[in-house]
Formats: structure tokens, C-alpha cells, sequence
């Protein structure tokens, strides 16, 4: 895992998109998978805006997202399908039919969950995996107590993150209590990770997910596990880290990262 600290969110942001950009460039046919949440809209806009201003290029690329509501139709527009084609899919040269999240209208959810993890399968598995985290230390709806080698299934979204998520919804109760997941360890089988956390109210948590133990209480802290993991946070998300000084020399001195420097 490798931490790396940039000054605001728009650094950080700009970062994380050139990290997927890159590895479109490399592998234009790449499978990648994709988050929501109002963290990554900055992500996609700046993934549209380089699509727009220096032509790259997502004809060959296939998605599959983390996770979807239960019981919302791909039309509804609090549905994670909606978010994509309005932030994303709409605006660059993907072939839509490229595009994947679990329906979350699906008759039996169990066998939606057994056909998206398949379809991962068949598409060759993940190339490069967009994540953020929730306030409860989810990733995708990987609510507490997820077990650490979970598959793709429907999940009970917690309190805070019911809380957390419930502003998208004209009211409360409209908001469903569920959603279908990515597991853990479908996450974990991603063959590259990227993580962006901005805004001081996810210090507490990222700080927990990164410099913690491995629990099923932060499904976050599991990438620990992960051996090609990077988490990118703006100054604000890191002011919790009691390692900052070592993340900051990471990113000046290791060659990997020498691209990115600017
Ligand atoms: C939702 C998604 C998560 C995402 C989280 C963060 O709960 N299911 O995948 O990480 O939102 O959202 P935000 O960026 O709005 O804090």
C-alpha cells in the first residue's frame, strides 16, 4: 500500500484520474472498475474533460461498478446506473454496452450477484479499480462486519451510511435500506487499486483503514492485503496520519510516481 498526500482536493482528484488515464493509455482495452458518491463526480469530470481535450480514448475500455441500489431501476435517477450515464458514460466514447452494474431490480438477487461476478470473470477480471470510502469504512456498500473474502451479494446499508447517503433522496424513506455489492474479495482480486479520499470529515476513518488493524469493522483496512494498492488523499483527509512525512517523500523520490510530479 502506498499513501500519497497531494495539497487539495483538486490535486488530489487530478491525480487519481491521471492514474486511470494511464492506464487506459496502456491498455486501451482495459477493464476498470468504477465508484459513485460525490467524490468521484470530480474524478469523472476531469476523466470527460481529458477524454474532450486530449483525445483519450475509451472505445475498447469495459466497466463494472461497485455496487447499485436495491429495488431502483436502471431509469431512476437516484440509481448508480443514472449517476454513471449523467457523470460519466454520457461524455466519452464508451460503448455503453461495455458498461456493467448489478440491476438492482433483479428478480433473484442471488443469481445477479453469481452473473456479475462471472461476467468479471469472463472479461478477464480487473485491471485497475476506482474506490472511495464511506464514512462507515466501506468500500463499494461493504458495510462493518463484511466478511474480509466476500463475494458479490445484497447487503444492509448501516445507519451512517443511510445518513450519510440519504441528502440524494427526496426524502429519507425514499432512500432503499439495501444494496448489491461487490464483496471484499472481489475488490481484493482487482489487479490495481486506487483509492481517493478528500475532506477533513474522512480523516478519522481513512487514518483507521490505513494505519490500523485489518478488521471487518473498516472494510477499508483490508487493502492493506492488497500488493498493488494506492491511496490518494488531500491534506485535509490526511491530517490524521502519524506517517505523513514518509508518504510525502514517497511521492517525491520513488520513480513510480516520477510521471506524476508535474
Ligand atoms: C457510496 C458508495 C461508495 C462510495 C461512498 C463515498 O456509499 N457506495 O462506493 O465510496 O459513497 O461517497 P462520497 O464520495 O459521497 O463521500
Amino acid at each position: 500500500m502506498e499513501v500519497i498526500i497531494r495539497p487539495d482536493a483538486t490535486a488530489a482528484t487530478q491525480l487519481t484520474a491521471a492514474i486511470i488515464a494511464n492506464q487506459v493509455r496502456a491498455k486501451p482495452s482495459s477493464v476498470i472498475g468504477l465508484a459513485t458518491g460525490a467524490t468521484m463526480e470530480r474524478v469523472y469530470a476531469e476523466l470527460v474533460r481529458l477524454h474532450r481535450e486530449a483525445g483519450l480514448d475509451f472505445s475498447l475500455v469495459r466497466s463494472f461498478n461497485l455496487d447499485e441500489y436495491e429495488g431502483l431501476s436502471p431509469e431512476d435517477p437516484h440509481s448508480y446506473r443514472h449517476y454513471m450515464n449523467e457523470k460519466l458514460f454520457n461524455h466519452i466514447n464508451i460503448d455503453i454496452r461495455n458498461t456493467h452494474l448489478p440491476h438492482g431490480q433483479a428478480p433473484d438477487l442471488k443469481a445477479e450477484c453469481q452473473r456479475y461476478e462471472e461476467l468479471i470473470l469472463a472479461c478477464g477480471g480487473i485491471d485497475m479499480q476506482l474506490l472511495g470510502i464511506g464514512r462507515s469504512g466501506h468500500i463499494g456498500f461493504n458495510e462493518p462486519l463484511s466478511a474480509l473474502q466476500s463475494r458479490t451479494r445484497d447487503k444492509a446499508l448501516t445507519p451512517t451510511t443511510l445518513a450519510q447517503n440519504a441528502s440524494y433522496f427526496p426524502t429519507p424513506d425514499a432512500m432503499p435500506k439495501r444494496g448489491i455489492t461487490m464483496g471484499v474479495g472481489t475488490i481484493l482480486e482487482a489487479r490495481n487499486i486506487a483509492l481517493l479520499v478528500t475532506g477533513s470529515a474522512k480523516a478519522s476513518v481513512i487514518a483507521k483503514a490505513v494505519e490500523g488493524p485489518v478488521t471487518s469493522m473498516i472494510s477499508a483496512s483490508a487493502l492493506q492485503l492488497h500488493p498493488n494498492c494506492q491511496i490518494i488523499v488531500d491534506e485535509d483527509a490526511a491530517s490524521e496520519l502519524t506517517q505523513q512525512a514518509y508518504y510525502h517523500w514517497i511521492f517525491e523520490n520513488e520513480d513510480d510516481w516520477k510521471p506524476y510530479r508535474g
